[in-house]
């Protein structure tokens, strides 16, 4: 069984991902996981076995710090090198409309395997738009939350106190969304090519065409701007 989509050389592919966004998301991906499996040992209990493999509790709690750290550079350099790019991302998200609802309410079905016909969509479909604001608002909230327990001495009680809960909340609705995310990037059927976008930076012209039909004309059809 062959679980992602094969990646073609000898078709016509378009760039979908730049080197930074890969390297930010790539990037993010590993912290994320890090953190959020020494972070499980810090939450549940009687998870020795988890804990033995990251060589005990206390190192657990330090490769969390050090993963945290890592991932705050991450959304930096983000910032830093890629700036025109999130410009773009945010300008794509706040275009949510009909077709993006439509995509959202139809999408259960292409799931469960059903022939559906959505309508045009974006640079992001509806659901990559949901995603793209609810994965970043709980990765924030999970980074500042983080920042204020682990410095408690340096912000006001009351907001050390919050930060528990915050990051709690955060870490769960995360670790759904990256779940299905995960899934949907790259073994789901028919959009497997998306994971060649996120990991070479290309993707068949001809899919980008089919699933992103207005990105690809704005960006690559003769619609393209000057
Ligand atoms: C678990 C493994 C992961 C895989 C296989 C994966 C795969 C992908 C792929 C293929 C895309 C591009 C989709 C497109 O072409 O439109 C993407 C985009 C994105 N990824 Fe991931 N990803 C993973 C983990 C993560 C993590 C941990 C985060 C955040 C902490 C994240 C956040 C995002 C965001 C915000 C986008 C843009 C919106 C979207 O396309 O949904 N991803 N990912």
């Amino acid at each position: 069984m062959q679980l992602l989509t094969e990646y073609r050389e000898d078709v016509e592919r378009v760039e979908r991902f730049n080197f930074v966004s890969r390297l930010t998301h790539w990037g993010h991906t590993v912290t994320f996981l890090l953190c959020l499996l020494t972070g499980l040992i810090l939450f549940l209990d009687g998870v020795d076995w988890l804990a033995a493999i990251f060589g005990g509790y206390n190192s657990a709690g330090l490769i969390h710090r050090i993963s945290a750290v890592f991932m705050t550079l991450f959304i930096i350099i983000f910032i830093i090198f890629d700036f025109k790019g999130i410009k773009a991302w945010i300008k794509d998200i706040l275009s949510f409309g009909k077709n993006d609802i439509i995509f959202i309410l139809k999408f259960p079905l292409e799931f469960l395997g059903f022939e559906v016909k959505m309508p045009p969509q974006t640079r992001f479909n509806g659901g990559e738009k949901g995603n793209s604001i609810l994965t970043p608002t709980c990765v924030i909230l999970l980074v500042l939350s983080g920042y204020i327990m682990w410095f408690p001495a340096a912000f006001p009680p009351g907001l050390v106190r919050v930060a528990y809960p915050v990051h709690d909340i955060a870490m769960i609705l995360s670790t759904f969304m990256v779940c299905m995310h995960g899934y949907l990037g790259s073994f789901h059927p028919g959009s497997g090519e998306s994971f060649w976008g996120m990991w070479k930076g290309t993707v068949r012209a001809d899919w980008a065409k089919h699933h992103h039909p207005i990105w690809y004309e704005e960006t690559y059809g003769e619609k393209k701007a000057e």
